[in-house]
């Protein structure tokens, strides 16, 4: 059973510049208890794409596509009912917890108002349960923490109560955007350990730039390329038989492959190269990758990949 499904979506931004094209035309399922990992270079698209989900962009962008979720289209339902999927049935962590969290708010009462406004508990109840949830996600002395400002916790601390105002009302998909970044090493293990912990029995839309974080935690990948997915398989398959060039190029970008950047640059999402978006960059391009857009094939049940030389 999916428990989202992403259907030919694409979001553009109309701007002086041009049209910019973040999503296109992306289709992805994400099944129940599964973690999904989006993946892909830094402006690629994927907040975009969490965004869209969420219904949280701004009103100049354009969106068509379907977003089904529990038998209905979110991109169409009233404003009322995607209030209450937001509470309810899809949290979103967002990328920066230092600018998400309200400064001049004391974190509990931050996941309290949070708890209160979607589940209808009162105001003490909220308040013990958001002193349960900073508990949940490991946070010390969650009662006397609960009473402090978003100033007073580390990076490593905000993002665990970024996590916990996630999961407070019980969402059954999460989709957590870039949850590790600017964490050091030691501190980035133990968010993953316990996003791990937490998201065993929920759906999990993973977005990352760092393929080693979505190789600790991902039951599948797709690979994003400048607004495109480029493959899509089960975690195995990409590590052991990795199809598209940027795929590979990003495997070998992993420190325990070699740490060699993948070569050149991302392209202007407004004036997109001719035929693969990727060609500029790979060594495999020939004339029919400069002239024609490759559509997603089907290479085994359940890998896809979009290249013309995928298995020459
Ligand atoms: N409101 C907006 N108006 C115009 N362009 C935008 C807007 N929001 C994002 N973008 C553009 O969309 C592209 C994808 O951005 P984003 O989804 O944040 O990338 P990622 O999360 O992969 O790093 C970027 O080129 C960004 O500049
Ligand atoms: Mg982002």
């Amino acid at each position: 059973m999916s428990s989202l499904e992403i259907l030919d979506l694409k979001t553009h931004f109309p701007t002086p510049d041009g049209i910019v094209r973040a999503v296109d035309t992306i289709t992805l399922s994400i099944r129940a208890r599964e973690t999904f990992g989006l993946v892909g270079e830094t402006g690629c698209g994927k907040t975009v794409l969490g965004l869209t989900i969420m219904r949280l962009l701004p009103p100049t962008a354009t969106v068509e596509g379907k977003v089904m979720c529990a038998g209905r289209n979110l991109l169409e339902v009233n404003e009322a009912e995607m209030r209450k999927v937001r509470g309810e049935e899809i949290a979103m962590i967002l990328q920066n917890p230092t600018t998400s969290l309200n400064p001049v708010m004391r974190v509990g009462a931050q996941i309290a108002e949070a708890i209160q406004l979607h589940q209808g508990l009162n105001k003490r109840d909220a308040k013990e349960k958001a002193i349960e949830m900073l508990d949940a996600v490991k946070i010390p002395s969650p009662s006397g923490r609960a009473n402090e400002y978003p100033h007073e916790f580390s990076g490593g601390m905000k993002q665990r109560v970024m996590i916990a105002m996630g999961l407070a009302c019980d969402p059954s998909l999460i989709i957590a955007d870039e949850p590790t970044k600017g964490l050091d090493v030691t501190i980035k293990a133990q968010i993953i350990e316990l996003i791990k912990k937490v998201t065993e029995k929920k759906a999990m839309l993973l977005i990352t730039h760092d393929l080693g974080v979505a190789r600790e935690l991902c039951d599948r990948i797709a690979l994003m390329y400048a607004g495109e997915l480029v493959e899509y398989a089960t975690l195995r398959e990409i590590f052991e038989d990795p199809l598209h060039p940027y795929t590979r190029g990003f495997l070998g970008s992993l420190p325990d492959r070699g740490l060699v950047p993948i070569p050149g640059m991302t392209p202007s999402l407004i004036d997109l190269p001719e035929g693969c978006r990727f060609h500029p960059r790979c060594e495999y391009a020939t004339d029919v990758c400069r002239q024609k857009h490759p559509e997603m094939i089907e290479v085994e049940g359940g890998h896809f990949v979009r290249c013309f030389h995928a298995r020459s």
